[in-house]
């Protein structure tokens, strides 16, 4: 008998702006990252569920710990469809490294969400996407923004506040993004609880999540008219203000220092920190390729590099 197979893709993000003082309700802008992606593989069987996961590979119930978000998202879906957790199998395939700050946990929930609804043929809209995704997020990170689940529902440039603004923000630049993986995993869930340890008990803290929140507004702009100089300013200063929160760290500093020192015009973290990625502006192809190598050299375990005009903003 012929296998029943189904497929769900999701795709990675890059906060270019905004992280963490997103948590506060100060705006932030993220886009859609096509350089890494997310596939789930949903097909029949005559046993129980199977997960083929990252470094997982057996009986769905008994899957670690880590990947509670996951199997607790698989049970609701199925479970709300009307279908039995049985007769199926899940296979994952990734190229988003995890706990980078490049959405590798909403994107492998919206991946399975689609999978799955593909699956028992069902429709999908993006309200009840965004709200499995959530549903998962949450698990995984505590009480995460949201943006993350924005951006790999909707796969645009997002200009985002918690709970109040979702809106295309499209740009045009004559620049090149180049993202840098530190190789350390990030620890987004620790991040967030030491920026709001700081947050509560520091006034200066609160003025640089505000100062984050006012440079976001401005970098909007300079976005829609396709000013690079404006925006490498502002972040660089949004990765002062980010360290000045605690969340960058010597791996990251040294990769940002190395990215100045040649040619690069800006250089900051993205998403929560304390390892994960940074992203680098670049004037051209020419240096973003250059700075790729120096930062390679330098220890950052892989790059991509993403043009930022408009109708090209896929990375490779
Ligand atoms: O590390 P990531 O990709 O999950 O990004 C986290 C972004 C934060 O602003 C630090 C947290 C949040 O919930 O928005």
């Amino acid at each position: 008998m012929n296998k029943k197979k189904a497929v769900g893709n999701a795709i990675g993000k890059i906060i270019l702006i905004g992280e963490h003082s997103v948590v506060y309700g100060e705006p932030a802008l993220a886009i859609p990252f096509s350089g890494v992606h997310m596939e789930t593989i949903i097909t029949s069987s005559d046993t129980e569920t199977m997960l083929d996961c990252f470094e997982y590979s057996g009986l769905l119930y008994a899957a670690p710990e880590n990947y509670f978000g996951l199997t607790s998202l698989i049970k609701k879906v199925v479970e709300d469809l009307n279908k039995d957790l049985i007769n199926f199998d899940i296979t994952i395939n990734s190229s988003i490294p995890v706990e980078r700050g490049m959405g590798s946990s909403a994107a492998v929930a919206a991946a399975t969400v689609r999978a799955l609804y593909n699956y028992f043929d069902e429709d999908l809209d993006d309200e009840t996407l965004s709200n499995y995704v959530n549903f998962s997020e949450k698990i995984v990170h505590g009480n995460p923004s949201g943006i993350d689940t924005a951006i790999v529902v909707y796969e645009k440039p997002l200009y985002y506040i918690k709970n109040k603004t979702l809106e295309h923000n499209d740009f045009d630049l004559d620049a090149y993004l180049l993202v840098a993986d530190t190789g350390e995993l990030g620890m987004t869930k620790f991040a967030v609880s030491k920026v709001r340890e700081l947050y509560d008990s520091n006034d200066e803290a609160k003025q640089r999540v505000a100062q984050l929140g006012v440079l976001v507004n401005n970098v909007r702009e300079y976005l829609n008219k396709g000013d690079t100089k404006c925006l490498a300013l502002a972040m660089n200063e949004a990765q002062t203000h980010l360290d000045y929160l605690g969340v960058s760290n010597d791996t990251i500093d040294h990769l940002v220092s190395t990215a100045q020192d040649n040619g690069a015009l800006a250089a900051k973290l993205t998403g929560g920190g304390l390892g994960g990625c940074v992203i680098v502006l670049c004037a051209s192809k020419a240096d973003a390729e250059k700075v790729a190598s120096e930062l390679k050299a330098k220890g950052a375990k892989q790059t991509w590099t993403m043009n930022m005009k408009k109708g090209d903003h896929h990375a490779r």
